[in-house]
């Protein structure tokens, strides 16, 4: 069931189980060669002890967990770790866990001596479902959320459902946000799996999978983000104002959620509803719809007096559209 991300350099994504600790077993071209493993301080360290187990050549470069290290700082720390240990054109990076870790080491292995081969180990399921393949690499800069990065195409992509055992459940809900949006807005049957299916029974496998097909027909059609892979923002735009305004309070895939309930209407709003109600995710949050339109307003406002959103007519298709700015004022009055 493995998959192959098309693109100027392609790249396969493995769904395996199990120890990491035949990681060389799959990619055994990196068996003997120089890799560091980028990692953070809230993944497992059995993981990261199997890991470096199968590589003959590790380096282990571990930050503090959480959004506030993915920064100009540990980026150069980390670079600082790559000159200093000689690593060259053929060493290989090997980010493990969530989308900070691979968000970030990405970035390292797209500008270190013009790009190093990068093999990603996602460790979330928000990072399984989503991150993981796409190419998109960042950190955050002066309070700016991804705004210095790359599009930078790993080599290739290690998926292992298990390592999701350890993760908060909060964490894992949060992650689903990701695949129930891609499923509401591409994939009737995917969908109607998760109407179906209650939270114990959930295969995640199946669900990284569907949600990785799905994205990955758009990044190959749009690998840039020109307008199709625009359509991945389903609930974004005011779920990012909303995670803004949150201050950490909210989880980005409970933001997400808030956004897809906000901007959708009738019987899609309805079956959407249904389902984060299931897998208890959060329906509601208080804030102060004022303060989000006149962030937004600051942030978003474009098109002259427009903004542009991702709906969902019906589910299983998608729109963009740009709508006056004003609409959007009726839309956070929904709340
Ligand atoms: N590049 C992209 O296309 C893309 C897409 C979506 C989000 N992102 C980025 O992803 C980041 C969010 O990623 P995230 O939600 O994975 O958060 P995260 O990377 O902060 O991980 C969440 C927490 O889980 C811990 N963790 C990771 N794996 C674990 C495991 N197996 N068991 C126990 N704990 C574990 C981490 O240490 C961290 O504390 C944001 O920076 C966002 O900008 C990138």
């Amino acid at each position: 069931m493995d998959l192959l991300v098309k693109g100027k350099k392609p790249y396969k994504v493995l769904f395996r189980k199990g120890s990491l600790a035949i990681f060389s077993d799959y990619f055994p071209e990196v068996k003997g060669k120089k890799a560091m493993i980028i990692t953070d301080s809230g993944v497992p360290t059995s993981y990261i002890d199997e890991l470096a187990s199968s590589l003959v050549h590790p380096y282990i470069f571990t930050f503090e967990q959480g959004e506030k290290s993915k920064n100009i700082e540990t980026y150069q720390k980390i670079l600082h770790a790559l000159a200093d240990n000689g690593f060259t054109r053929d060493s290989y990076i090997i980010t493990l866990g969530g989308g900070v870790v691979g968000d970030l080491g990405g970035f390292v292995a797209s500008t270190y001596m013009r790009g190093i081969s990068w093999i990603n180990i996602p460790s979330t399921l928000l990072s399984e479902v989503d991150s993981s393949i796409g190419g998109k690499t960042a950190i955050d800069y002066e309070g700016y959320k991804n705004i210095v990065g790359a599009f930078y195409n790993p080599h290739a992509v290690l998926i292992n459902v298990d390592l999701l055992k350890t993760l908060d459940v909060r964490q894992v809900k949060a992650g689903l946000v990701e695949a129930i949006k891609m499923a509401a807005t591409f994939n009737k049957d995917f969908f109607e799996y998760f109407e179906k299916t209650p939270y114990e029974e959930l295969d995640f496998q199946y669900v990284v999978y569907e949600s990785l097909k799905m994205k990955q027909s758009i990044v190959e059609k749009d690998p840039e983000e020109t307008h199709l892979r625009k359509s991945l923002n389903f609930g974004h735009t005011i779920g990012h104002a909303l995670e803004k305004e949150g201050k950490g309070s909210l989880l980005h895939g409970e933001a997400v959620a808030l956004g897809m309930l906000l901007v959708s209407e009738g019987e899609v709003h309805k079956r959407i509803k249904e389902v984060f109600l299931s897998y208890q995710i959060p329906i509601e949050a208080g804030f102060d719809e004022e303060i989000i339109f006149e962030d937004m307003k600051r942030d978003k406002k474009k098109n002259g007096e427009e903004i542009s959103l991702v709906l969902c007519p019906r589910i299983g298709e998608f729109e963009i559209k740009d709508v006056p700015f004003i609409t959007l004022k009726e839309i956070l009055g929904r709340k």
